[in-house]
């Protein structure tokens, strides 16, 4: 067990280093600055959180708060399956502030690397980029990052842009559902957490399998068995290396 998870670190180690500063170029990146639209445009499953932060007159201010201040920012993108699993309702009743508060709600006012949540979560409850009452507790477990608000738990399933500061885009697989605006549980299906076997076909990211917190009897080894080693997901893969070492 111990010889074949070295094996696999190593593996997993070899592998993310020569990926490890490739990133997509994105077209008019002017002076390096990354341009949110276009990485949320480029990954498609994001379309529902770029039409809301559009809609919301945020993209600016969260490029600023990447490009203008010495914090940077930490975004928290739930796919759009994660945003099909809150009834239509929930979102389409709120008032227009209450909506920028809400996507605000799901970033934090600084860079923060996957490895720095260690830390961050001895910080909790943490302040989000909505300020106030709008607060998340951060949780490292081997193996898995979550970020709690009141209704919704969501797990960081990958890491979509950022490796490096001042912008981080991450994956998570639940929309954050605050108190400060949601009084009551509003109603959101199960969201499937793994991909099943047809959606991990050809472009599956197998982030969320790299990202499970590992079953503690047994399977340790097999804790990265379907990950991608795309070069996007190389913190990821770092992170899962970490989880098994930490075993
Ligand atoms: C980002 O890209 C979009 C679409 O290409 C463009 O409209 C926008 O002006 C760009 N924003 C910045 C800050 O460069
Ligand atoms: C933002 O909204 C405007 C107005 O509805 C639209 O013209 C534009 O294409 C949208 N941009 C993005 C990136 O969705
Ligand atoms: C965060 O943790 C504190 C202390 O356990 C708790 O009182 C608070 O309700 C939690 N907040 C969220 C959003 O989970
Ligand atoms: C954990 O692994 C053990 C041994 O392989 C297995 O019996 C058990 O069902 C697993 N538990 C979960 C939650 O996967």
């Amino acid at each position: 067990m111990k010889l074949a998870a070295v094996a696999l670190i190593t593996t997993a180690l070899s592998l993310s280093l020569p990926l490890a500063g490739a990133y997509r170029p994105l077209a008019g990146d002017a002076g390096n600055r990354a341009n949110l639209t276009q990485i949320l445009a480029l990954d498609r499953p994001f379309q529902t959180f770029l039409r809301y932060l559009n809609q919301t007159n945020l993209l600016e201010v969260f490029q600023n708060q990447a490009y203008r201040t010495h914090q940077g920012i930490t975004i928290f993108v739930p796919a759009d399956r994660a945003f099909a699993a809150v009834q239509p309702s929930v979102l389409a009743g709120l008032k227009k502030h209450q909506l920028k508060n809400l996507m605000m709600y799901h970033a934090l006012a600084r860079y923060y690397a996957l490895k720095e949540f260690d830390g961050l979560r001895r910080a909790n409850p943490v302040t989000t980029f909505a300020g106030g009452l709008y607060t998340v507790n951060v949780t490292y477990e081997e193996g898995g990052i979550r970020v709690l608000s009141r209704w919704a738990e969501a797990k960081i399933v990958g890491t979509v842009y950022g490796t490096a500061a001042p912008m981080a885009v991450y994956e998570v697989d639940r929309v954050l559902l605050p108190e400060a605006i949601f009084r009551v549980q509003p109603p959101v299906d199960a969201t499937p957490t793994e991909p099943s076997p047809a959606a991990s076909a050809p472009d599956a990211k197998g982030v969320d399998a790299t990202m499970t917190p590992s079953n503690k009897t047994g399977g340790k080894s097999s804790a990265c068995r379907t990950a991608d080693w795309s070069a996007r997901y190389a913190p990821a893969v770092a992170l899962c290396a970490a989880a098994l070492v930490a075993l």
